[in-house]
């Protein structure tokens, strides 16, 4: 039998309560990234796929780097293993790239774990020219993460927390809708955050007439439209995420489709995880 692939864990860290950062080794996938698409990994032969959206990538280093969230039993497992550890698949890059151009002035929102996806497309859009006002949020600041990078990556950065602990006291949308009432010209705005705060965002957004894009991230099994595991339902067409997004017009989408499945999957996830638990 011939070596098979994998996947070593190159560095790893924990930056926030129960999110990780990982580096992974993946020398093909590193080189063939473009922001906005997304791997999916699978820790061994018998674990779940995790899809996760790319947080960076860094093609001369062979190694592409994903932050994700505790949520139920496989990305428990995730966060218990170690730098220099191995990966059984990291299948990528899958997805659409963004439609990142030159557009003039572009707000990135990235909330929660959000923000990690919206970090590359950051550097994408402002490497095109564009001038890239950003806006990120959490519950509170120690959920705030990759704050210096986006700085560092963005001609203006806002912060908001829900508690106040940080920026302003309150939600991303607030600080967008700010910025759209002081008259800046904006010529598109993308979202990329936990379903609700994507759905209060497109309803805040339409009535100024602004392109809005979100980065929709349902459950997803193969990654290549087979399983139909990720349609979602976009301008009232079927649409699958993993093949035709994940980006997609905010202003179609349907929230509480998509919401409403990702409850019902979640449900069936804690049970699996009560399993994993005892
Ligand atoms: Fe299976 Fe998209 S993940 S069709």
């Amino acid at each position: 039998k011939c070596d098979h692939m994998s996947y070593q864990i190159v560095e790893k860290k924990e930056i926030a309560p129960s999110v990780h950062m990982m580096k992974i080794k993946a020398p093909d996938v590193a080189r063939a990234a473009k922001a906005g698409q997304f791997i999916i990994l699978r820790i061994d032969e018998t674990s779940e796929r995790v899809p996760l959206t790319i947080a960076d990538f860094d093609a001369n280093e062979g190694t592409v780097t994903i932050i994700f969230q505790e949520m139920g039993k496989t990305t428990k497992q995730l966060a218990n293993m170690s730098a220099s550890d191995e990966l059984q698949d990291f299948v990528g890059p899958l997805g659409t790239p963004a439609d990142v151009r030159e557009l003039g002035t572009v707000i990135l929102v990235g909330g929660g774990v959000g923000i990690a996806p919206v970090y590359p497309q950051v550097k994408a859009y402002r490497e095109a020219g564009n001038k890239v006002i950003s806006v990120i949020g959490a519950r509170n600041e120690s959920l705030l993460i990759l704050e210096d990078e986006m700085r560092e990556a963005s001609d203006e950065l806002h912060v908001a927390t829900d508690d106040g602990s940080k920026g302003h006291h309150g939600f991303v949308t607030d600080v967008v809708k700010n910025i759209l009432d002081s008259g800046e010209e904006v010529a598109r705005i993308v979202v990329i955050g936990p379903p609700i705060l994507m759905k209060v965002a497109a309803g805040m957004t339409e009535p100024y007439g602004v392109e809005t894009i979100v980065s929709l991230n349902p459950i997803m099994i193969d990654g290549t439209g087979m399983c139909g595991g990720c349609r979602v339902s976009v301008g009232g067409e079927t649409k699958f995420a993993c093949v035709d997004g994940p980006e997609f017009d905010a202003h179609k989408v349907d929230f509480n489709l998509l919401m409403s499945r990702l409850a019902l999957y979640r449900s069936e996830e804690s049970k699996c995880q009560e399993n994993y638990d005892h």
